[in-house]
Parts: C-alpha cells; structure tokens; sequence
C-alpha cells in the first residue's frame, strides 16, 4: 500500500487491533540496545516513577519533546488534553516537566516543540511560556521558529507556517554554534571583496552562516522523502533534530525524548554518535522506533519513504 494510502497508527482501530499483537512491548516494559545502550519504553511522560524505572542511573544532556500540540490534527488522548480549555493541558505539561526535570544531568538543555494556533489565542504557546516561568531552575535561552513549506489558511489570512521550539538550559551546559547553508531569502546590499562587486547572494554560499532562531532552510518530512514513516502523523525532520543535538550536547551524551512517536530523536542520536532514552506511551509508536532504528542499521535508509514499516500484515 502507498504511503498516502497507509492510515495513521494513532487512530485506526482494525489497523491497531492488528499493529498491537506485533509490538515487542507492553506498558511498562523497556528495551534495551545491546550496541549503543539506547532504550526505548512503553511509559507515560507524566509518570515519575516510570521515567526513573526508564533512566536508572542515566541523566539527560539534552531533552527534546515533542508532546501532541495540534488539536486540529490530534486524536482522542490529544482532544482530551484540551477537554477543559488549556487548563487540563497546561496541568498535564506541569507533569511530564516534574518527571522530565528529574532525569536531567546537572548542566543539561530542555527543548520543547509547541505551537500557536492562531484561532484560539495562540495556544498552547502563550500559556505554556507563562507557565514555565515557575520552573526558576529553567532558564530560558531561544524562541526559534521553523518554517514550514507547505501551510493553511491562505483565503482569508497570513497563510500559516510556523512550528515552534522553546529552548530552556538548566545549570551551564555547553553550546556549541551551528553553520548551515541557508539561503538568503532577500537580495539585500552588495559589497565589495578584493577589489571585486559580490552580490548578497553569492557570499551567502558561504559555510559560515548561523541558522539563527528562524529556521527556513529545513525541509518538512513528506511521503516523498526518504526519512519519511508512513503510520506516524506528527513526524518532525530529522535534519532539525540532528541541528539541536549537535549544538546542545556532545558525543557520547544522553539524549532524551519522551513523546518519541517515529523515533526521529532516537535516529538523530544513533547517527551523530550519542545515546537516546525515548519512549511513547502508544506501544505501537515505541515498536515504530525501534523498527527505525533497526531499519536504518540493516539499509542504511532513515525511513521506509512509502513502503509499510509492518511488512508482515499483508493489508498494509
Ligand atoms: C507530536 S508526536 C512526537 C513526534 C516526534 N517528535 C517525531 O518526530 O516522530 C507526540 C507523541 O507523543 C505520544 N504521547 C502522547 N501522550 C503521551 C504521554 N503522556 N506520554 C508519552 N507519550 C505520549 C503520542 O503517542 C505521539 O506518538
């Protein structure tokens, strides 16, 4: 079955009735990789005891979450999120970020993927911000907006583009400053170099440009792609995620994620040579990332572009 036509993992019941027997994990259960220690846990993100169960001794360099945020596109878990307005979200996010603060190493970075929906106050985003300002032990460090290629609502407004990340750090973690071959977007000024006329343009080819925190130049995962994980419906590319592992954390760190989903960060932390403790509260999303993982070692492909990551069921 083509991707387009694969449905979404999170809310087609025949699909899950027969996706369910074919996960490795239960609730409350761990995986454990025997070649880089990465693991990966059927836990709920607001579960302290679970996340403790999921770490051990291990603490976070680096945390980077994705909890659902688009009740346009959510499922049922996600609407309930919002059942009583923001409050009930807002409630929940208090939660993962007491467990999530528990498992951090001392000088460590916490990334938070979120978004404004423009039709009702520009939530969850606004409220979130102003709650994590009781979290004193966070300190804030970047507002960075990533630009999507396609949007919605063009007739009658701004067309919309925008998915947004929170950057907090805790202690004194170190970053290190990330070069990018961004385009410019305006022609701008010339100027000269060595006697010779240069256009904005051309020395925009340079290396040394700094993606800054409004991210153009990353393309949105699409069916097309490679990376992309047919059944997942909230995949982030992996070109961001390696961008912020790179920049907030070293080689041999721990890299954390508790809405894994399409194991994207898992992926990201494989390929640049760290560790990942990920889970998903859905059995199905926490197979979906250790499938990837093990896809990608066997083909060397970051994901199974249109074809089914459960080949065994013949419907796919
Ligand atoms: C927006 S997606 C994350 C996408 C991910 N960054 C990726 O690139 O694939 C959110 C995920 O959080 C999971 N989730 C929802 N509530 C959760 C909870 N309380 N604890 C853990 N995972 C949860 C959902 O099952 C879903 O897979």
């Amino acid at each position: 079955m083509a991707a387009a036509l694969i449905p979404r993992f999170d809310v087609d019941g025949a699909m899950r009735e027969s996706l369910l027997p074919l996960c490795r994990l239960k609730a409350g259960e761990i995986w454990e990789d025997l070649f880089s220690g990465h693991r990966v846990g059927v836990i709920d993100a607001t579960d302290a005891s679970g996340m403790k169960a999921l770490f051990g001794d291990l603490k976070a360099a680096l945390v980077i979450n994705d909890p659902p945020y688009n009740i346009a596109v959510g499922n049922r878990p996600t609407k309930a999120l919002f059942s009583n307005g923001i409050e009930t979200y807002i409630d929940f996010c208090k939660r993962w970020l007491r467990a999530v603060l528990s498992v951090m190493s001392s000088d460590s970075f916490l990334c938070i993927w979120t978004g404004a929906d423009q039709t009702k106050g520009f939530q969850p985003l606004s409220d979130l911000m102003i709650m994590l300002r009781d979290f004193a032990e966070l300190e804030t460090r970047s507002f960075i907006t990533m630009r999507n290629q396609r949007g919605y609502g063009t007739q009658k407004n701004w067309m919309f583009v925008r998915q947004e990340l929170l950057c907090y750090s805790f202690g004194s973690p170190n970053f290190t400053v990330a070069y990018t071959e961004i385009p410019k977007i305006l022609k701008g000024y010339y100027k000269s170099v060595a006697g010779k006329r240069m256009e904005n343009m051309e020395r925009s080819k340079s290396d040394t440009i700094r993606p800054g925190n409004v991210w153009v130049d990353i393309q949105q995962v699409f069916y097309r792609m490679e990376e992309n994980v047919p059944g997942a419906y909230a995949q982030k590319p992996l070109e961001a995620i390696e961008r912020i592992i790179r920049s907030s954390s070293s080689a041999g760190h721990c890299v954390a994620d508790m809405f894994s989903h399409s194991g994207t960060t898992l992926l990201s932390a494989e390929m640049t040579k760290r560790r990942c403790v990920t889970c998903d509260i859905d059995p199905i999303f926490a197979e979906l990332t250790i499938r990837r993982l093990e896809h990608f070692r066997k083909t060397g492909r970051t994901g199974w572009q249109q074809k089914s990551p459960f080949p065994e069921i013949d419907s796919l």
